[in-house]
């Protein structure tokens, strides 16, 4: 087994984007971050050492984090944050997962620009279950604001009203030449004719699902969130933020001479406002480049330019969702855990709260927006769940009444039950080690049906249905997917639908589940699942680190 051992300053850098320079938080000064790159049972040790005067956590979204559950990162349900001057060195192994993963700040608004790859390669000599690409090139996707992003969250939950918009998307930290002044800092990928690259596509992005394609060029996903699946065709690709997806990208066999455009554009269903921009990249082959083709002839060749969905486009992410299937067939079927222990219905969506008295609320009747899951917005606790559990301290800090199922039942596609205010406490589920648990989980069309990306920590999770419209219990059931689902970490729940998912709960420890729509994380959709310690010895979680940080 190989030790990779990694450093992480945390610092601040100056980045001028759109005409304007803003400093903001990053790794080791680099932005996007550092990649980080492992073979499947790799340990890594990361030592993160804060220069900056944010407290801040990492969190390396969809490592598995089997029993080392202090090194899972989410600020105040694993850790306590780092504060400046401090350090926390997280120390992992990689168990059974190979793939793209990545990882970003996990404490308010900061993973707008701490953020990087995590590439995760099979054990040494064994091979992709595709050909073996001639390169692989990450792509994370992220947003871009002018204005300090601490401070866009701080005055949205001040106010009560939706955070602002960001001013541009980007490709690899660049947004391309569709905005203001911004054509020099535009992605390019110089690739070879006649040969097949793999792109590790990753959405960093805050607040926004994006749809993204290149001209001219079929993609084939081969792997979703670090799972292989059966590949298929497309010319357009839809990542929620979370949600990682490894495409083959062939090249044409002659080099054409003018580039190609890449570009990423958001799916949007909710109510809010959002930027509704596109950010494009190039591709450009070896002998073929923008210059070129302005000087010579005059003639100018036309940029090809892919075409998206339209943005509220739910039935493409329906459709494109239902591609995405394991390599499991009938004679050997994914491994979904059949007899389910555990039900529960979980709806997700917005709702409104009391204003407190310093606030100037701009929700309907002086509300404010907030978010819930079984219309229970989440409480940050002033400490870490996970210290309080290990502990047995978990009085004051948080109760185990989450509910199973919501306080009331209404038609969640249709029109909203007249009081859509919602409660609030720091309440948990308890699972004893290995239940096998089937959550629904339910939008609710709440101030507006909206696509939600829910994010489960320490876990994958079997989509073993879908559909839209209200679950029906009796029937949907009936229709699951229990031979071929998708495993993944990261599933958007379908804009007025519902998903259905399935894990084990064979990992103790404190879990996070939450919207990775950042705007929605911050008003309350969020909860966490407490897993009790197995009887054997190899079933309990570890005891924690010596330099864990203390709130
Ligand atoms: Cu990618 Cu809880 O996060």
């Amino acid at each position: 087994r190989v030790t990779r051992h990694y450093k992480f300053n945390i610092k601040s850098q100056n980045v001028k984007r759109l005409c304007q320079t803003k400093s903001i938080v990053t790794v080791n000064g680099q932005f996007p971050g550092p990649r980080i790159i492992a073979r499947e049972g790799d340990r890594l040790v990361i030592k993160v050492v804060n220069h900056v005067q944010n407290n801040l956590t990492l969190h390396w979204h969809g490592i598995r984090q089997l029993r080392s559950g202090w090194a899972d990162g989410p600020a105040y349900i694993t850790q306590c944050p780092i504060q400046t001057g401090q350090s926390y060195v997280y120390n992992f192994t990689i168990t059974g997962q190979r793939g793209t993963l990545w990882w970003h700040a996990h404490i308010s608004w900061l993973r707008a620009t701490v953020y990087g790859p995590i590439v995760i390669l099979p054990k040494r000599h064994v091979p992709y279950p595709f050909p073996q690409p001639f390169q692989e090139v990450p792509i994370i996707f992220g947003e871009w604001w002018k204005a300090d992003t601490e401070a866009v969250i701080s005055q949205a939950l001040q106010t009560g009203s939706g955070p602002n918009v960001s001013d541009a998307y980007t490709i690899n930290g660049l947004p391309g030449p569709l905005y203001n002044c911004s054509a020099k800092d535009t992605y390019k990928l110089k690739v070879k004719p006649g040969r097949t690259y793999l792109l590790r596509l990753i959405n960093a992005a805050l607040d926004n699902e994006l749809f993204f394609s290149i001209a001219n060029h079929t993609l084939t996903v081969v792997e979703a969130d670090a799972v292989y699946i059966k590949p298929f065709k497309t010319q357009i690709v839809l990542i929620t933020p979370g949600q990682t997806t490894n495409v083959l990208l062939k090249t044409k066999s002659k080099s054409p001479k003018a580039p190609f455009v890449m570009a990423a554009r958001p799916y949007v269903t909710g109510p809010a406002a959002f930027d509704n921009s596109t950010t494009t990249g190039l591709l450009e082959y070896e002998t073929s480049s923008v210059k070129a083709n302005k000087n010579k002839n005059k003639k100018k060749l036309p940029l090809l330019k892919p075409v998206l969905p339209k943005l509220n486009d739910t039935l493409f992410s329906m459709n494109y969702n239902k591609k995405i299937r394991s390599l499991a067939n009938a004679k050997f079927p994914a491994n979904v855990p059949k007899a389910v222990n555990k039900n529960f219905f979980f709806t997700v969506g917005l709702g409104v709260s009391t204003c407190s008295k310093n606030q100037t609320c701009q929700g309907p009747n002086n509300t404010r927006v907030v978010a819930a899951i079984n219309n229970v917005t989440f409480v940050q606790p002033n400490t870490a769940l996970l210290q309080a559990h290990f502990f047995n301290q978990s009085r004051g800090v948080y109760t185990t009444d989450f509910p199973a199922n919501p306080p009331f039942k209404f038609n969640y596609t249709g029109t909203p039950p007249s009081n859509i205010a919602v409660s609030s406490g720091t309440k948990v589920v308890v699972l004893p080690f290995n239940t096998s648990v089937e959550l629904v989980l339910q939008d609710t069309s709440i101030i507006g049906a909206e696509s939600h990306p829910l994010h489960l920590h320490g876990f994958n999770f079997f989509v073993v249905g879908f559909g839209s419209g209200n679950f029906d219990p009796k029937n949907d059931p009936k229709k699951y997917n229990l031979v071929d689902p998708a495993e993944r970490n990261t599933v958007g729940v379908p804009s007025g639908g519902w998903v259905a998912i399935r894990f084990l709960a064979d990992n103790p420890g404190v879990w996070f589940m939450h919207c990775h729509l950042e705007v929605h994380t911050s008003w309350g959709l969020k909860m966490a699942w407490v897993v009790l310690d197995g009887k054997r010895r190899n079933q309990k979680l570890l005891p924690p680190p010596s330099d864990l940080p203390k709130c």
